[in-house]
Formats: structure tokens, C-alpha cells, sequence
């Protein structure tokens, strides 16, 4: 690959909302299942891309709390193909040194599907060439209660003073905890809003906006989206010289 600015640049950790799967399975006149399966084998080479990239955090939504909402067909297609999901890429996450973990409410998944996660999450808990988190059953809201809840607990067992909690003590409750900071977030089929996602790490986080359906989100779309992010100028607040 080119030294270019590319290079120099790279976001250490990206967040990407996989959006589209519907829309892409409409306009070929498939069932919607079809893009859900399609957008699956992206998934797989947008983390072996990132993984290549040297990109060290990868946090993809999956289903939100708000997907509950959609036709229970849909929802029982998604949890059992997830479960098929990581059956077929638990051998590779090992190989490539993957950190598996999700972030959720884990109360209203299945427990044979919760069983398989908390394995998986396990056998690669020791893996450090990528951190890669899967969003399921995720809301930003969420985490922000789950997270002063806890706090609220350790404030009760004496373990903590409320005059302790700043805003990294804070973070540290949240799902994704004392990882790099969002630098990059991605979302694909050209909707442009956050949709509950990590609202409150991406406080500062640079947003690109994809017009691709997921399903057709290739290796190239994705290091376009870094290329673009690699020429953002981020001031946080400051003045650049
Ligand atoms: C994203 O694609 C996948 C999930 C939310 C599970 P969609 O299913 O939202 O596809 P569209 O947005 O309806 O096209
Ligand atoms: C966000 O996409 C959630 C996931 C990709 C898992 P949605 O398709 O559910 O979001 P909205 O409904 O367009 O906001
Ligand atoms: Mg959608």
C-alpha cells in the first residue's frame, strides 16, 4: 500500500452502522432475508480489511433495541442467522487473534444464542490483534442508564463518592469502556442519522456517510470511507495552526 495519507492517518477505532440490507434484497426483488445473509458476508471482509489495515477497534451495530419492533419473522431469521454466523467464523476469529465481544442487553436474547456468545467472547479473550465488539440489542440510551445504574451501586456498596464521577470514570461504565475513543463512524445506505447508536462516544467522532447498501459495501467503499476521514481536520474545540 502507497505511504500516503492514508496511512498516516488511520482511525484506531471505527464504528459502523451496517444499514440497508432491506432496501438492497427490494431492488432485486429478494426477500429482505436475502440482503440480511448478503450483508453478512460483508461483514466478515470488512473485519478481515480492518484487521489488515492495522485498524485496532471495530464496533458494528447488529440489532438495536429498537429492532424489536420489526415483524417476528424477521427478528427469529436475523437471532437464528447470527447463530449460524458464529458458528461458521468462530475458527477464523481465532486464527486471526480476534477479541470477540458483544455489548447489549443480554436479558432478552436466547439462552443457547447467549451460550455461544459468552463461549466465543472466552476463547478470544486473550486475542489482541483486533477488538472487535458486535451491537446487539444496543441502544445508546440504554448504556447511558445501564451505565449510572451501576455507578449508582458502587455509590451505594461505598465503593465510590458521586463526587468521583467525572466524565472518564463515566466512559469506563459504558459499554465500550477504556477503549480509543471513537476516532471514525460509518454509516451505509445513505441515511444519515445515528439511530441510537453510541451516542455518547461519538461525541467527537468524525461521521461519514456511505450512499452504498451494506450488502454491497466492499473493501474498497470501506477504505474510501478511511481515505475520507484521513483528510478531516479535527480541531476538537481547538485553533490549528
Ligand atoms: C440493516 O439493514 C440490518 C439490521 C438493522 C438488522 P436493514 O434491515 O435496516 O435494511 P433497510 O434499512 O430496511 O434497507
Ligand atoms: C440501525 O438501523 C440499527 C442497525 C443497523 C442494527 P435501522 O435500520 O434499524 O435504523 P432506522 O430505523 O433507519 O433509524
Ligand atoms: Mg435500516
Amino acid at each position: 500500500m502507497p505511504k500516503d495519507v492514508f496511512v498516516e492517518n488511520l482511525p484506531k477505532h471505527i464504528a459502523i452502522i451496517m444499514d440497508g440490507n432491506g432496501r438492497w434484497a427490494r431492488e432485486k426483488t429478494l426477500p429482505r432475508t436475502a440482503g440480511h445473509r448478503k450483508g453478512a458476508q460483508r461483514v466478515k471482509e470488512i473485519i478481515s480489511e480492518a484487521r489488515v489495515l492495522g485498524i485496532k477497534a471495530l464496533t458494528i451495530f447488529a440489532f438495536s433495541t429498537e429492532n424489536w419492533d420489526r415483524p417476528k419473522k424477521e427478528i427469529v431469521f436475523l437471532f437464528n442467522y447470527l447463530s449460524k454466523f458464529l458458528a461458521s467464523y468462530r475458527n477464523k476469529l481465532i486464527k486471526e487473534k480476534i477479541n470477540f465481544k458483544v455489548i447489549g442487553r443480554r436479558d432478552r436474547i436466547s439462552r443457547e444464542i447467549l451460550r455461544q456468545i459468552e463461549e466465543l467472547e472466552e476463547v478470544t479473550s486473550k486475542n489482541g490483534e483486533l477488538y472487535l465488539k458486535v451491537a446487539i440489542d444496543y441502544g445508546g440510551r440504554w448504556d447511558i442508564v445501564n451505565a449510572s445504574r451501576n455507578i449508582v451501586k458502587e455509590c451505594r456498596r461505598g465503593r465510590m463518592k458521586p463526587s468521583d464521577i467525572d466524565e472518564d470514570c463515566f466512559q469506563k461504565y459504558l459499554s465500550v469502556g477504556e477503549f480509543p475513543e471513537v476516532d471514525l463512524f460509518i454509516r451505509t445506505s445513505g441515511e444519515k442519522r445515528i439511530s441510537n447508536f453510541l451516542i455518547w462516544n461519538l461525541a467527537y467522532t468524525e461521521l461519514v456517510f456511505s450512499n452504498v447498501y451494506w450488502p454491497d459495501f466492499t473493501r474498497d467503499e470501506f477504505r474510501k470511507s478511511i481515505r475520507e476521514y484521513s483528510r478531516r481536520n479535527r480541531r476538537f474545540g481547538r485553533i490549528n495552526a
